[in-house]
């Protein structure tokens, strides 16, 4: 089936986040109604922040005893490290709400071996999925971001891991990447029901350009979801370089 891809520019962060706030709100209880539950996987880095601090008002939803939150990629660093993204998720978001302990699946990298780790979150992800041998899980929402390289999760051009059709996670190295990493892949995010790429910034505007002009095959451009629907949240500022035609229709409310 055709990816459904939809962009929205929005004048700052904040109206991105009350956007994204919304619709994840809509996705939790619908996915709630459907499956019981609701399972995102969050990524780390700069842009998402303040969406996760703005998050945090929703604490009251009942959706968060329902909630599992997993973790898109990271880093091969302790928890306590400023380079982990679960520490951000954690202490931006998580410590905020009430979700059971069991629902949150960081990906546990500090003192391991990385492709075994890899593998333990693969498993994890199976035995939470159910999912068949050669299967791959759908998640109801992936929350993504874009470098300036083109990568994504901790995809990067022109590695291996992009042609990887079996595995669910990764361990991945680059010289761009000041730490090793653990990522999912890319049937797993282009498995997911709704995909989020949130971007902010000024310096995300040429790759912003490139990857939604299709020709390149950047990590980030090769985010399709099968089934599912792709939104771009853009902050003005990583905009600029669209086509008039696309700045003057899209700007949000
Ligand atoms: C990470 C990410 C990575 C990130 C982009 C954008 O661990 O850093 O998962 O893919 O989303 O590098 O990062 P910024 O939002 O900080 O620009």
């Amino acid at each position: 089936m055709k990816t459904h891809k939809k962009i929205f520019i929005f004048k700052n962060g904040n109206q991105l986040a009350d956007f994204a706030i919304k619709k994840w709100r809509h996705i939790a209880r619908q996915s709630i109604k459907e499956k019981g539950r609701f399972a995102v996987a969050l990524s780390g880095g700069k842009s998402p922040m303040e969406f996760y601090r703005k998050l945090t008002h929703l604490k009251g939803e009942s959706f968060w005893q329902k909630t599992h939150v997993f973790i898109v990629d990271e880093r091969a660093v302790p928890f306590d490290s400023p380079e982990s993204n679960f520490r951000m998720i954690h202490y931006g978001l998580l410590k905020y709400l009430d979700i059971p302990q069991d629902n949150v699946h960081p990906i546990i990298t500090a003192g391991r071996n990385l492709a075994n780790a890899a593998l333990q979150y693969e498993n994890d992800l199976i035995v939470f999925f159910k999912t068949s041998s050669g299967g791959f899980p759908e998640f109801d929402l992936m929350i993504l971001g874009i470098g300036e390289d083109g990568h994504t999760a901790s995809l990067f051009p022109g590695t291996s891991a992009l042609d990887e059709k079996k595995r669910l996670a990764l361990e991945v190295s680059h010289k761009m990447a000041k730490n090793k990493r653990i990522t999912m892949t890319l049937p797993v995010i282009n498995g997911a029901a709704n995909l989020f790429f949130v971007i902010r910034g000024r310096n995300k505007s040429k790759i912003v350009k490139e990857v939604l002009d299709g020709s390149t095959s950047l990590p980030a451009a090769m985010i399709r979801p099968g089934h599912g629907n792709l939104y771009f949240l853009l902050e003005t500022s990583a905009a600029t370089k669209l086509p008039p035609k696309i700045l003057g229709k899209m700007i949000y409310p």
